[in-house]
């Protein structure tokens, strides 16, 4: 049986806090040999050509370490300020510094040149997420010819903002070198055909204008999911249980609004806190009955844009305290730091709406885990942004435009005034399409569609 090779721009770190894509990864490659390749986290002056391999929780994982200046323009420049806010239609908050490219490109071909010499002819191939698009084009460079696939973990842009970042060709001739690349929700395979079929209409740069060949390359939908089940027993153990007593003490019999996400301007933090102060200012009965708890851990704080986010939704915060906050009662807790998985399952389940609203979002997999984690006989109400790819799944969750904070906040009442058989009957809806969209399924079906002869040999390319 042929082996896998996951390959991504952080590998998994030791103990028990990996989230659902990294225990479902490690399982593939549990009982399929292979090894996880990627940057080990350390930035250092000269880095060595070859990969360092190291057992993590009796997991194989290949790492090479970066200097900071290609990390820089790797990571935070191209990958994180080009391709991350206009893969999330967010051109107005990108930074074309052209620099960056080289970067990027450089980093790609020290990733391939370190993986290469460990790959076996048969292997598969399996690279993850934007920061990694030029790897396939690299290894073939270098005579690969295993079979590769691509997963694009975040929304794949509509092809006109497509063509407004530089080297979009250049990116998009390296995906025609995957055999199979894999995308979200069927948008982003929309685009992306949108895009194939119709091609850049100009070049500025004189040279003549060719066109990608895709006719190699399978694209389709995989939308990945969570083990909502796992999210269910999660929510009652005793970590959780611990947690939600603290949460319980500061409730009272207030009801919980709950909204989990890294602190990104594409997750629509600001307007989800707008949204819930419309809630408390055009319907007073709410105010000393519900609490909204927003936890959002720091995330690429290098970043001028991430670090605006957070003074915004400070200073949101911060207003809404002041509008509604007496002395022995506040609207909202906002907490800047991450818990752990059992910690959220406990709050996911306290709490009565989920509130998941994104501006753009490849999947979302907070929506997945508030579904598994609630209690059955008396569930939550989910909140989803449309514009998240979860929302092709959930249409049994109340969903809206988290650009309209009217209609977020109308979201809002219905969901706190929804009764009791409604509830459960949307839950059971969507714990249902959770569970059909099961992680486990998802890497499965990905790597049988990449490889379906992998068991007897090897690929043709
Ligand atoms: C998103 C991306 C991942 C990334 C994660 C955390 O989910 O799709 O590739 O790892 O954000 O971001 P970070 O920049 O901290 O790796």
């Amino acid at each position: 049986m042929s082996r896998i090779v996951i390959v991504s721009n952080r590998t998994p770190g030791k103990g028990p806090a990996a989230g659902g894509l990294a225990v479902a990864l490690r399982k593939t490659l549990a009982e399929r040999e292979g090894f996880w390749f990627g940057w080990s986290g350390r930035l250092v002056e000269q880095p060595s050509s070859e990969a360092r391999f190291e057992d993590v929780d009796g997991l194989k994982v290949a790492q090479v370490d970066l200097t900071r200046q290609d990390h820089h323009a790797y990571y935070a420049g191209f990958s994180n300020s080009i391709l991350w806010p206009s893969f999330h239609l967010r051109l107005d908050l990108a930074t074309l510094d052209s620099t960056w490219y080289e970067g990027y490109r450089r980093v790609n071909q020290q990733f391939a040149r370190a993986l290469l010499p460990l790959l076996k002819a048969d292997d598969i191939i399996w690279v993850h997420d934007y920061h990694l698009i030029p790897l396939a084009s690299e290894l073939r460079a270098l005579g690969a010819r295993n079979r590769i696939g691509f997963y694009l973990h975040i929304p794949f842009p509509t092809a006109d903002t497509l063509y407004a970042i530089p080297n979009h060709l250049d990116l998009m001739r390296d995906l025609s070198r995957y055999d199979l690349v894999g995308m979200q929700a069927n948008r982003d395979v929309a685009a992306f055909t949108e895009f194939a079929e119709h091609q850049s209409p100009a070049s500025i740069s004189g040279d003549p204008l060719q066109s990608v060949d895709f006719s190699r390359t399978e694209v389709d939908a995989f939308p990945i999911g969570s083990d909502p089940d796992a999210f269910a027993r999660l929510a009652v153990s005793p970590a959780a249980t611990k947690m939600v007593n603290r949460m319980r003490r500061v409730l009272g019999d207030q009801r919980l609004i709950i909204g989990v996400d890294r602190l990104d301007y594409s997750k629509g933090l600001p307007q989800r806190v707008e949204a819930y102060e419309k809630l408390l200012t055009h319907d007073a009965r709410f105010r000393r009955q519900v609490h909204f708890l927003q936890v959002a851990p720091p995330s690429r704080d290098t970043i001028k844009e991430y670090q605006e986010t957070s003074e915004t939704l400070d200073s949101i915060c911060g207003r809404v305290m002041g509008r509604f906050a007496e002395l022995d009662w506040q609207p909202l807790t906002y907490v800047k730091r991450a818990y752990g998985q059992p910690s959220l399952a406990g709050l996911y389940r306290l709490a009565r709406v989920g509130l998941v609203t994104p501006l753009r979002d490849g999947m979302n997999l907070v929506a997945h885990e508030y579904i598994g984690s609630q209690n059955p006989a008396d569930p939550g109400v989910l909140v989803l942004s449309r514009f998240a790819g979860a929302a092709e799944i959930f249409d049994a969750a109340l969903l809206v435009n988290p650009f309209d904070t009217d209609e977020t906040a109308e979201a809002l009442r219905l969901a706190l005034d929804m009764p009791l058989d409604e509830r459960i009957s949307r839950w059971q809806t969507l714990m249902a399409a959770a569970r059909a969209h099961n992680i486990d399924d998802w890497s499965r079906s990905f790597l049988d569609r990449l490889a379906p002869a992998s068991r007897n040999g090897s690929g043709t390319r």
